[in-house]
């Protein structure tokens, strides 16, 4: 049993903590950086975790284009720590949540601990759509963070260590958050297969890839802004006792392996079969957790249905993952963009709430915002 904790608790904290000291910023006084980082759709969901956001299975998602978060931070010398301002105001909604992930963030980088911080951050999209919005607010941070060190040092390099870092620290604001610090697709989790995978940060995968998979499109079918229902943060909970938990975690593995395959083969079909199955599964876990919510609307399940069958009748490549909500995202090329926008607007639009259908696509990750 103490061995099982210490092997779980085990992680590569210290490569990244305690690069400069406290006293860091003293000399330059205040340093702004700012970053725009995209939204993520995982494929194979990051679902149940260890103590310190590791997750009990990989995961595998692709960064958006069009909905993403745009942060300035800056980070100024104070000889006592001051409250944080979050766009201006002290009493922001997002304010205890970013004090918290502060104060952890003081173990890797040191010179937070004399300093006043204020964040100003914005979304492209609006909230209570399904879309992650705390995995592009933490990457766009953590990117933010460790250019702020960056710079301290003397260092311009944003390469692939500064990356892994953030994807790290990103990790620790929001699990999914690890995976958009990358565009395109990223694998966050440790998959023996896979070469370079660790449960600390997520890797980008897509060079194997087929190049067709860039030019995946990701229409949001809202149908519902209501806040969410389940917190990501209780349904990783729902896992601990979950009667099908190990089975998942097993199981997640295989898909991924499977998705990879077909990424690389550039075989669609199976992509998109492998895609819906994920989602399902994941609703299908949330269902028969201890507390069964159910997070699928009635025009969810009309979607699904109208989604497959276009798919029958049509002969096109369409399919869809879904989040931990009740909106469904309808996966398809751009080579048949045309053809499915059409169906989207006459068949599935009328059944979103207000006809709200965002469209999206497949990223090229973040940008370092000029200031
Ligand atoms: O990063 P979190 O703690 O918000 O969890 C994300 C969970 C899912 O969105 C359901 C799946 C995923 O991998 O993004």
């Amino acid at each position: 049993m103490g061995l099982t904790i210490f092997l779980y608790n085990m992680n590569n904290d210290s490569l990244f903590n305690k690069s400069l000291p406290v006293d860091a910023l003293k000399s330059i006084g205040s340093i702004s950086t700012a970053w725009k980082a995209p939204s993520n759709i995982a494929l194979v969901k990051y679902w149940g975790k260890r103590p310190k956001q590791i997750p009990q299975n990989p995961s595998l998602s692709f960064s958006l284009s069009a909905c993403f978060t745009s942060t300035t931070l800056t980070v100024s010398y104070s000889e006592d720590r001051q409250p944080i301002i979050v766009n201006g105001e002290k009493d922001h909604p997002f304010a205890p949540k970013l004090t918290a992930f502060f104060n952890t963030m003081v173990a890797y980088f040191p010179f937070l601990e004399r300093s006043a911080i204020a964040v100003n951050t914005e979304n492209s999209f609006p909230h209570s759509v399904g879309i992650a919005s705390s995995a592009s607010a933490f990457a766009s941070i953590a990117l933010c963070l460790c250019e702020v060190e960056q710079r301290l040092m003397g260092n311009e390099g944003l390469g692939s260590a500064f990356l892994q870092k953030a994807s790290f620290i990103a990790r620790l604001g929001s699990g999914s958050a690890s995976r958009s610090v990358y565009g395109a697709y990223q694998v966050w989790g440790y998959l023996p297969e896979l070469p370079n995978s660790t449960n600390d940060y997520a890797i980008p995968v897509t060079p194997s890839f087929n190049p067709m998979f860039l030019g995946l499109r990701d229409a949001v079918l809202v149908v519902s802004t209501e806040p969410k229902s389940l917190s990501s943060t209780n349904g990783h909970t729902l896992m601990v006792d979950h009667p099908y938990a190990d089975a998942r975690y097993a199981e997640a593995k295989l898909s991924l392996n499977a998705l990879l395959k077909s990424l690389r083969k550039g075989d669609m079909a199976t992509f998109l079969m492998l895609c819906e199955q994920e989602a399902l599964t994941l609703h299908g876990l949330i269902m028969s957790s201890r507390t069964s919510p159910i997070l699928l609307k009635p025009e969810s399940l009309l979607l699904i249905s109208k989604i497959r069958e276009y798919r029958q009748t049509s002969g096109l490549q369409v399919g869809f993952t879904i989040d931990a909500g009740p909106n469904i995202h309808l996966l398809y090329h751009d080579s048949i963009a045309a053809q499915v926008e059409d169906f989207i607007n006459a068949e599935l639009k009328p059944l979103c709430e207000n006809g709200l259908v965002i469209f999206d696509r497949c990223g090229s990750g973040p940008e370092r915002i000029k200031q």
